[in-house]
């Protein structure tokens, strides 16, 4: 589908591409861009760019790049749609209604309902447990320590104990059946009629990083099962990318955020002044929860339960956090058994004191390791070393490895010497299995290779079209020699008739242009497209030269392209005559 009119152009205009990201990205101008680290990728040093001229961003990094809708699209893993609202509420533009597609219209519109059941539901449910009726609840809140202040600022709730009492309520505020249906708030069946998903359970309702309720948990009160029941994933609800306390977390003065297992704990670390505290929502630490984090903090505090499951789980989140280039410390609860416990029982000071004594990801991996083997039995004893001595060796930071070596040799008393040349030898093989695997996936670099060449092929355009963007001025000359049908590939044609529009207008928007392919390959190409530079070109003379190549290679491959088509014989000798011309050609246009 392809956008282009009018109200995309003036909301854009209205919004700079610079000020939008620099909420998400921190950048730092250099030369006529800003630069920051690609939150599309890990890296450690930025290669993400940001053209105020442009109206875009690229990363030279993963290649991904585009203009402000499409920064917030994929950001926020919006619609162009929701891009396109969100963009035009921060420009105080109100949008026509007829702007989006039916398709759209629909899908915006259920999320919206969904967006209201949900609050309505939380409203209601926060209502209840206020009132008589949730004497009980409050009881149990009190019982486990919460707060008055921390049940307002979760809003908690309470759903009670009739099998329909929110469908009665919901249906009341005008939803529909249907509606109601893809909410997860109630079921609809067809022999036990309607009734609600919560009963009789201390509701908390589950916020995205906005502060918008998008689903809910409930727990019984007291003994039962299940412990919690969590609403299913819908249009609003993804539990993967989403965690509980961020919208208060995320404005945390505090550093790192800490993530634990469940709402309990969350609450009550926020209720100790740990308002940087986090959980996954019922299911295990995701790495899109981890991509979320990334954009508030570098440093993530695990402070999950003691037990096995509390440790197994932190033994996965570690690789997953490391994955995304945060580094994760893991908390000790010993001997309560989370967070919440141990703040109720020692207070805010010793889980502050936990905190700075906490140990590095790595090496509490390490440390669970010694635990599983027997250190006494000779045998086991060695297997641990060299169990040890693998793990050390997949660490791929030099110095950060080294420093791995000397604190392990000390913690689990083996000779340094002797740790250091057994992950010497892991790190041999671990090398050797790596080209080997390199070696063994030789067809898919063939069609890397090939990819390539066509890119290659491409290059003398895309360097053109960028000049061109950066350069408007020498526009009339080049146009004499290069016009938009001299672009072979489909994609640069359409690129150029487009830019070769604005050039003759005297406006140059490319962030216009890439907006109208939608296709997210085509997408990225056409940014890359518009940030390619000449290299090797510092003086201004080479730099003549430079371009004067490309201007002769792009229209000597058109030459000859329509040279192999064409039937015509005055046609083919005008061509020969003007490749002759072209190839002499020296231009000067710095
Ligand atoms: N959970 C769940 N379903 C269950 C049990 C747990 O979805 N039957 C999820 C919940 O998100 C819960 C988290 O796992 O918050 C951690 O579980 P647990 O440690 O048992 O709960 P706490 O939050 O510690 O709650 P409480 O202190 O009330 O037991
Ligand atoms: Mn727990």
């Amino acid at each position: 589908m392809r956008y282009g009119n009018e109200i995309i152009e003036e909301v854009r205009d209205r919004n700079d591409i610079v000020d939008v990201i620099s909420a998400y990205v921190s950048l730092k101008k250099k030369g006529s861009s800003y630069f920051g680290l690609c939150p599309f990728h890990n890296e450690k040093s930025p290669s993400f760019s940001v053209s105020r001229e442009k109206q875009m961003y690229y990363c030279f990094g993963c290649g991904q790049g585009g203009d402000v809708y499409h920064f917030l699209q994929e950001y926020n893993r919006l619609t162009f749609g929701e891009a396109l609202k969100e963009l035009a509420d921060r420009a105080g533009i109100v949008l026509p209604e007829e702007e989006l597609s039916p398709e759209e219209r629909r899908q915006e519109d259920a999320r919206v309902i969904l967006k209201n059941m949900n609050k309505d539901a939380a409203v209601y449910f926060h209502a209840l447990l206020m009132s008589k009726r949730g004497e009980r609840a409050r009881a149990y809140l009190e019982e486990r320590g919460i707060s008055r202040e921390m049940t307002n600022h979760f809003g908690l709730g309470y759903a009670d104990i009739y099998r329909d009492d929110l469908y009665v309520y919901l249906k009341g505020k005008g939803y529909t059946d249907s509606q109601l249906k893809d909410s997860s708030l109630v079921t609809i069946d067809s022999v036990r009629g309607s009734y609600d998903k919560f009963m009789n359970r201390l509701m908390f309702p589950i916020m995205d990083a906005g502060q918008r309720v998008i689903g809910f948990g409930g727990r019984v009160m007291g003994k039962g099962e299940p412990k919690y029941l969590n609403s299913r994933e819908t249009a609003l609800f993804d539990k993967g990318r989403n965690l509980y306390g961020l919208g208060y977390a995320k404005r945390s003065k505090k550093k790192g955020i800490i993530l634990c297992e469940g709402y309990m704990d969350v609450i009550s670390l926020h209720q100790a002044g740990f308002d940087n505290a986090v959980a996954p929502l019922g299911t295990s630490f995701t790495p899109g929860q981890a991509l979320l984090l990334k954009r508030y903090t570098d440093q993530v505090i695990l402070s999950f339960d003691s037990d096995p499951a509390g440790i197994k789980a932190a033994l996965r989140a570690l690789p997953i956090l490391r994955e995304s280039g945060l580094r994760g410390r893991v908390l000790s609860m010993d001997p309560y058994k989370d967070p919440d416990e141990l703040v109720k029982a020692e207070g805010a000071e010793e889980y502050e004191k936990r905190i700075r004594e906490a140990e590095t990801g790595r090496m509490f991996e390490l440390l669970k390791l010694y635990e599983e083997y027997d250190q006494k039995d000779p045998e086991t004893r060695t297997r641990f070393v060299h169990e040890a001595a693998r793990k050390l060796a997949r660490i791929e930071d030099n110095v950060e490895r080294e420093a791995y070596i000397d604190a392990a040799a000390n913690r689990f008393m083996i000779a340094k010497k002797d740790l250091a040349d057994l992950v010497d030898r892991y790190l041999r093989d671990y090398r050797y299995e790596k080209n080997n695997a390199q070696y063994r996936k030789k067809p898919e670099s063939r069609e890397k290779a090939r990819e390539k060449k066509e890119e290659q092929k491409n290059q003398p355009q895309r360097v053109l079209l960028t000049w061109l963007v950066e350069h408007p001025d020498s526009f009339p000359r080049i146009r004499k020699y290069v016009g938009p049908d001299d672009f072979l590939d489909p994609l640069y044609h359409g690129v150029a008739l487009m830019l070769y529009d604005q050039l003759e207008e005297g406006h140059v928007n490319p962030a216009a242009i890439v907006t109208q392919f939608t296709d997210e390959e085509d997408h990225n190409t056409v940014a890359a497209i518009f940030n390619t530079h000449l290299k090797y070109a510092p003086e201004e003379d080479d730099r003549d030269k430079a371009l004067t190549d490309i201007i002769k290679k792009i229209r000597l491959a058109s030459i000859a392209d329509e040279m192999s088509h064409t039937g015509d014989i005055v046609r083919w000798q005008e061509l020969l005559e003007e490749k002759s011309k072209i190839q002499r050609l020296e231009l000067k246009l710095t």
